[in-house]
């Protein structure tokens, strides 16, 4: 099959990446299907014939994942998130609206073939609800005039801007929160590598690789008592304790940007205005359990958030931060980045291995834990982004300090997203222990309409 230069070039470089030719699937079929609209018959043969797979594996995994389409779909995707702090702000209201409006229901396109609908969940958005999303642009804070404006647009032939990436997060600051690792956010160009060295980006890695033993490395982060944020809690120096020291075999650091539970929407901004933070964060995380390459894997819906990422991750190379004896330390490590395509579950940490491994996202059985048997059967530690993210300052103020930040079981700062029937939706660092009724009356602004 004939692939545009562009697209070719896509899969030589997918194809190179993983250290199992299968992880490059998904991938492979996200950005087919960017070129073509839907994965059609000849590109998953393409895609089989390049990785070794036979067809009906190709099939079987990419009928898991909610993106990826074997039928064309509008040219205009439309996704209408109708999740809770959506429905809490009109998101069903607006699903409506826009099935009355296009004459079409949902997962159905217009006869002309411009615009298709879908009611989806959670777009981690949740802070700009009621949001929708146009192919992979985002547009929040909608009211039916905002979106039939948007469709208006697109019709023409004209892109209307989605939100404001890098500064679309941000609110203003309360004087209650504690920035930590959202200090950086609202500095005018943060994702990029020299405004990120400029407020101290990679010093915590110097410190880590040249003054830091892996051991005491983890000790630090045990100190801190830094918990995971992707959910669980589990004691992060812990995780990273145990994964065996006299493997012969690679081990990986995942990093969980899969963000998909509902009322969550804050790996995003972390990603988006300071991705050198987490690149640091998974670097040191590296250095400490003896591995040397490094995932994260991203849901499908955040492409824009990748490229930023992607882009940060290129700067991190070509200033010695990523690659072979970073700092002239001995220390090599590899960072890849990596699209999941539409699936909740995935956010679990055992399906999202099976996921990068290029499977459906079925979760696996529990016992072996990832830190003994993970990616491709190697030992892995997986966190989330808020959690690595969060590294960097542990090693730089040192764990004793950052775990005095909150509570004697839970140390530092954490990113509350708050949603819905409030005055002031928004993502704020607090130092944990805060109480939640101060949190919400004083920092969110209360319970709209004065309840
Ligand atoms: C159904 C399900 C969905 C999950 N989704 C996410 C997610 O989107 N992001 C995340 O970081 N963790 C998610 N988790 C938790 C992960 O399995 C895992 O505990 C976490 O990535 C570990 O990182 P941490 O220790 O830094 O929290 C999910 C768990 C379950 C059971």
């Amino acid at each position: 099959m004939e692939l545009s230069p562009k697209l070719a070039a896509k899969f030589e470089q997918l194809q190179g990446r993983y250290p199992v030719k299968r992880s490059a699937l998904i991938p492979m079929l996200m950005y087919a299907q960017d070129e073509y609209g839907y994965v059609t018959d000849e590109m998953v043969e393409e895609i089989a014939r390049r990785l070794e797979l036979r067809t009906v594996q190709v099939e079987e995994t990419l009928a898991f994942y909610s993106m990826l389409h074997r039928k064309p779909i509008g040219k205009h995707h439309v996704q209408v998130c109708t999740n809770v702090a959506c429905m809490l702000r009109g998101g069903n209201e607006l699903l409506e609206h826009a099935k009355k409006r296009l004459e079409i229901g949902h997962k159905e396109t217009t006869p002309d073939g411009m615009f298709s609908l879908e009611e989806v969940e959670c777009i981690g958005a949740c802070t700009g609800a009621p949001a929708i999303q146009v192919n992979y642009d985002f547009y929040e804070n909608l009211t039916v005039r905002s979106f039939d404006r948007i469709l208006e647009e697109l019709d023409k032939g004209k892109k209307p801007a989605p939100v404001p990436v890098i500064t679309g997060a941000l609110h203003e600051r309360n004087k209650l929160e504690t920035p930590l690792i959202s200090k950086k956010w609202g500095i005018k160009d943060s994702h990029k590598i020299d405004v990120a060295l400029q407020h101290g980006a990679y010093q915590a890695l110097e410190k880590a690789l040249k003054q830091m033993e892996a051991g005491q490395i983890i000790d630090e982060v045990k100190k801190s008592n830094l918990r995971g944020r992707g959910g669980a809690g589990f004691p992060t120096g812990m995780k990273w304790s145990f994964v065996p020291k006299d493997s012969p075999k690679p081990k990986y650091v995942i990093c969980n940007a899969d963000e998909s539970e509902p009322g969550t929407c804050k790996d995003r901004p972390l990603m988006e205005m300071d991705p050198h933070q987490l690149i640091e964060g998974i670097i040191i995380a590296g250095r400490a359990i003896d591995a040397h390459h490094g995932f994260i894997y991203i849901r499908g819906e955040y492409r824009y958030v990748l490229d930023i990422v992607d882009v940060a991750i290129e700067e991190a190379y070509s200033r010695g931060y990523l690659g072979k004896n970073i700092l002239g330390s001995g220390f090599d490590f590899d960072l890849v980045i990596h699209t999941g395509a539409g699936a909740y579950e995935c956010g679990e940490e055992s399906a999202l291995m099976e996921s990068l491994e290029g499977k459906r996202g079925n979760p696996r059985i529990k016992p072996p834990f990832p830190a003994v048997v993970g990616l491709y059967g190697c030992p892995t530690i997986i966190n989330n982004v808020e959690t690595l993210s969060s590294v960097p300052s542990i090693i730089l103020e040192g764990g004793e300090a950052y775990a005095n930040r909150g509570t004697p079981k839970n140390g530092g700062t954490r990113l509350l997203c708050v949603a819905g029937h409030v005055n002031k939706p928004g993502i704020y660092e607090i130092p944990l222990g805060m109480n939640m009724k101060k949190f919400i009356e004083e920092v969110a602004g209360g319970v709209r309409g004065g309840s």
